[in-house]
């Protein structure tokens, strides 16, 4: 059985697509719904006692905002982070990409609280705006870091369209073998296929790459609403954000170094 429940992610899938349908039916940077999500995503994690941040930018005349959670136990210059854009494009609400990959490291971090975890390495999580249009929120974050804060980052971790229906391979950045492997390790242990994909320049680890950060991430195949209006609650399973949620989870607690296994 799973660490995390399925539900739990899919649960904050069904409130992005609400959201989506409330606000002009798309998450975009600069629209209702961008803001309408954040927020959400913000209530939550502040709830679960997190230190937050909602880190705002200006792209193309519109205010962008990045949500940033620190759970405040462990060694903040050994810092594993995990990454998610949290906008979509116009065309539709956005639920493969990126509802997904933001649900299932908000249910983490969620799990993460509930454990009332005492990492040995200090875990950090992001939510990105106007990815979309060019990774601006993530690049804006690790410009306005210092270079020694940079430096306390250990890891990144990406996590963009991770609830494709019919996957039968899930797909494992190639940047690190180390990190790519304590992925493997969840999906193997599931009996699920995995493959090496190279997304560089297409997603926000880009970003981290850059600034010379040892990155990794993953990703579900063959998503026929790619960028499209039928990108809604129905082309995603609940199966699948589950295990996305829970090789997440699993390299948080290895990476970050809690004792013991997920929590339900
Ligand atoms: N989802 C990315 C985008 O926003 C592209 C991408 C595809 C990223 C597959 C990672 C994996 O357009
Ligand atoms: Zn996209
Ligand atoms: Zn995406
Ligand atoms: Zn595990």
């Amino acid at each position: 059985a799973p660490e995390i429940p399925p539900a739990n992610a899919m649960a904050h899938a069904r409130q992005f697509q609400s959201i989506a349908s409330s606000n002009g039916g798309n998450r975009a940077h600069g629209r209702p719904g961008f803001r309408a999500s954040a927020d959400y995503v913000k209530a939550k994690l502040d709830a679960a006692g997190f230190q937050t941040t909602l880190q705002s930018f200006t792209h193309q005349g519109a205010t962008g905002y990045n949500v940033i959670a620190e759970w405040p136990h462990g060694d903040a210059n050994q810092t594993v982070f995990l990454g998610a854009h949290l906008d979509g494009v116009t065309a539709g609400p956005g639920i493969n990409d990126n509802a997904s990959g933001s649900s299932a490291i908000l249910e983490v971090a969620l799990a993460v609280a509930r454990a009332d975890a005492r990492p040995t390495k200090r875990l950090r999580f992001g939510w990105w705006g106007a990815e979309e249009l060019g990774l601006i929120g993530s690049k804006y974050y690790v410009s306005r870091l210092a270079a020694a804060d940079r430096r306390k980052i250990s890891s990144y971790l990406n996590f963009d369209m991770v609830g494709a229906k019919n996957t039968r391979t899930w797909g494992i950045y190639t940047e690190s073998a180390s990190l790519g492997a304590t992925f493997r390790e969840y999906f193997t242990a599931k009996g699920l296929a995995t493959r090496g994909i190279n997304v560089a320049g297409r997603s926000d680890h880009s970003s981290f790459a850059n600034a010379g950060v040892e990155v990794s991430g993953i990703s579900s195949d063959n998503d026929p609403c790619y960028h499209a209006r039928c990108d809604d609650i129905n082309n995603i399973a609940e199966s699948v954000l589950g295990h996305a949620t829970n090789a997440a989870a699993h390299a948080a607690w290895k990476l970050s170094g809690i004792p013991g296994r997920v929590p339900v």
